[in-house]
């Protein structure tokens, strides 16, 4: 047995929604406490949540030995707010509500989702880019996702949004652009990643396990 604490991220059903919204308000709270505005008009209710894990959209990271759920990351769809109709032709998968307990902050969980969405994105041969928009006044947030690896390609500015900061990141399909999901620094990570096209249908296998059978198989 593994010394290191080890993590499974899967995907949310519906009686975890309170803990997904535990995620949210505990960093909401977080975001309070050090001064930020950044989620300040928190409008996500319980049942908003709901249907959004309904929808499959939501996934949740636990450390397996505690059972803990420590962080949670959703996907959805373009938002025509920020993005132009040529970059929406472009196949890409985009993440939002990226948050992890702030008790657990430095230890990498935050890379470990991003990886899970790049690792997604790679899974998926069609899809070219990763995106998400960022609250614009977090330039510390900006600074984290740069140190991160991902380009800020653009602030937009909407009437009625706070959001708006445009970060993305090209998808390498090739076998050495697989993201490496045990790249927290320690603990080895489990993630089980769900067939976008067949929801209901999970596909239990890590990086390794994929790359280990491509290399077997050719
Ligand atoms: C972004 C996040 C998921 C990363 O998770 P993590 O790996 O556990 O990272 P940490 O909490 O250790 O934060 C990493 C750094 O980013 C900074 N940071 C994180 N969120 C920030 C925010 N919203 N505004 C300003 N700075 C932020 C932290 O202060 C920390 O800075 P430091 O390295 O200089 O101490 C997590 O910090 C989080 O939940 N943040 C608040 C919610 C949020 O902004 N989500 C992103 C929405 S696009």
């Amino acid at each position: 047995m593994s010394d290191y604490p080890q993590w499974t991220i899967s995907r949310a059903s519906a009686h975890e929604c309170p803990e997904v919204l535990a995620l949210l308000l505990g960093r909401a709270e977080w975001l309070k406490r050090r001064g930020s505005d950044q989620w300040s008009n928190f409008a996500d209710s319980q049942e908003r949540l709901a249907s959004i894990i309904s929808a499959g959209r939501t996934w949740l990271l636990r450390e397996d030995s505690s059972g803990t759920a420590v962080g949670t990351i959703t996907f959805v769809d373009a938002d025509s707010d920020f993005w132009t109709p040529s970059e929406q032709a472009v196949p890409a998968l985009y993440l939002a509500k990226l948050a992890t307990d702030p008790t657990g902050s430095g230890r990498g969980l935050g890379r470990l989702l991003l990886h899970f969405a790049l690792y997604r994105a790679w899974s998926d041969s069609s899809i070219r880019e990763v995106r998400f928009d960022a609250w614009k006044t977090a330039t510390g947030l900006h600074e984290y996702y740069r140190r991160e690896g991902w380009t800020h390609l653009r602030t937009v500015d909407v009437p009625g949004r706070r959001s708006g900061a445009l970060f993305s990141r090209p998808v390498d399909h090739s076998l050495a652009g697989m993201p490496n999901l045990d790249s927290v620094g320690f603990g080895q990570p489990t993630a089980f990643v769900g067939n976008p096209p067949r929801p209901d249908i999970v596909v239990e296998k890590s990086p390794r396990e994929i790359a280990a059978e491509i290399e077997r198989d050719g």
